[in-house]
């Protein structure tokens, strides 16, 4: 087997926490470059994760260009996916892009579309369903447990935990607002739950209400006076089969949610499954008649799952074997095209229909 040389753009949270510590537990990788305009961040990273032959540079152009690098990484804010991925796939590379994939469905398919004429992978970051309570409640939808599925619900309300650092409150900066932050993981589970990605409308609204009250957040306060993105989304989306899923997703609330993270529960006719926290993410709450009388259980999923490494895995696999991601570009555009559609139903308050 090759090992893959591997160029990491946009050393930040996700890189240093998700991607490069993956990889480094696979032996068919190696880490030859990191990209970051901060290069002391980058210089940083490689002191710190120990990647002493990895060149350090600030032009991502660099790793575009070098012909010795077969894989990149974009973990850079979302604006820059699009444009770096692009370069990256018309230089010959495979491209992990962090989600949000585009920022528009123009330039997501643009994405999907060159990476499949020219033979190369493609995929995203929406690894929350690799955990164990999803992927418990993705096997009872294949068994038919549940029955007709005519709704899903995903549910990401944070108390508070608005990513101060970066450029998460800045349009210019990140596009948006958590509609791109934890809305491609809100959106992407119950359509994956349900292998359901045929959307037929989507009514979508988008709130900042939070935006003056930066107390008492976990990852510690904003600047109100740069913020001039949405702090909280709902979307009602209904699908081609005539399933709805109801999609909330927040940054800060003064709501109480058990758990941190992206919660769903699946409404069948024969069964209903829901994800019950604070250890939400291996138990899977199940509400069913059962000799006449209804009844609910709930069971702890005992097998560990690392959602991130999961997703690194295959993806490295892909390359490897010649299949395919765990999270297919085609879904990953996809999300892009509603979350897209939740902007547009909000700027008009009219709901928008897919083709
Ligand atoms: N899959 C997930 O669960 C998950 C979680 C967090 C973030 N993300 C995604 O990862 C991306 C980065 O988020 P983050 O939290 O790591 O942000 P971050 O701010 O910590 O890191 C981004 C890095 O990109 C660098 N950068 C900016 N412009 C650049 C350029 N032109 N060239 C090279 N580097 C550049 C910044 O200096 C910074 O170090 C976002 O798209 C976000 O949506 C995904």
């Amino acid at each position: 087997m090759k090992t893959l040389n591997i160029g990491v753009i946009g050393i930040g949270v996700i890189a240093t926490t998700k991607h490069i510590p993956c990889l480094l537990n696979r032996n068919d990788i190696k880490i030859v470059a990191l990209c970051d305009i901060d290069t002391a961040k980058a210089e940083k990273a490689k002191e710190d994760l120990g990647l002493k032959d990895a060149k350090v540079c600030a032009d991502y152009m660099e790793l575009i260009n070098d012909p010795s690098i077969d894989v990149i990484h974009v973990c850079t804010p979302n604006p820059l996916h699009h444009p770096i991925t692009m370069a990256a796939l018309n230089a010959g590379k495979h491209v992990h892009c962090e989600k949000p994939l585009a920022l528009t469905y123009k330039d997501a398919r643009e994405m999907v579309d060159t990476a499949k004429a020219k033979g190369l992978k493609l995929t995203s970051g929406t690894q929350w369903r690799y955990n164990p309570a999803p992927m418990k409640m993705k096997e009872m939808v294949k068994n038919g447990e549940f029955g007709d599925i005519y709704y899903v619900k995903s549910s990401q309300l944070r108390p508070r935990r608005l990513p101060a650092y970066g450029v998460y409150t800045s349009k210019a900066g990140n596009g948006g607002g958590v509609l791109l932050d934890g809305g491609p993981h809100s959106i992407d589970l119950p359509m994956w739950l349900t292998d359901n990605y045929d959307v037929e409308s989507v009514y979508g609204v988008t709130y900042d209400k939070m935006k003056n009250f930066p107390e008492a957040n976990d990852l510690g306060p904003w600047d109100p006076n740069n913020f001039d993105v949405e702090d909280t989304a709902f979307a009602m989306i209904k699908m081609k089969n005539g399933m709805t899923i109801y999609m909330e997703t927040a940054w800060a609330t003064n709501l109480k949610q058990e758990a941190i993270g992206v919660v769903a529960e699946i409404g069948g006719n024969k069964m209903g499954a829901d994800m019950v926290g604070p250890g939400f993410m291996n138990h899977v709450r199940t509400t069913k008649v059962v000799d006449g009388k209804l009844t609910t259980e709930t069971t702890k999923i005992e097998e560990p799952v690392n959602m991130n490494q999961y997703d690194i895995d295959h993806w490295i696999d892909a390359i490897q074997n010649d299949g395919e991601p765990a999270i297919l570009p085609e879904q990953a555009a996809t999300v892009v095209r509603v979350i897209e559609a939740i902007y547009e139903s909000a700027a008009t308050g009219k709901t928008v229909f897919f083709d």
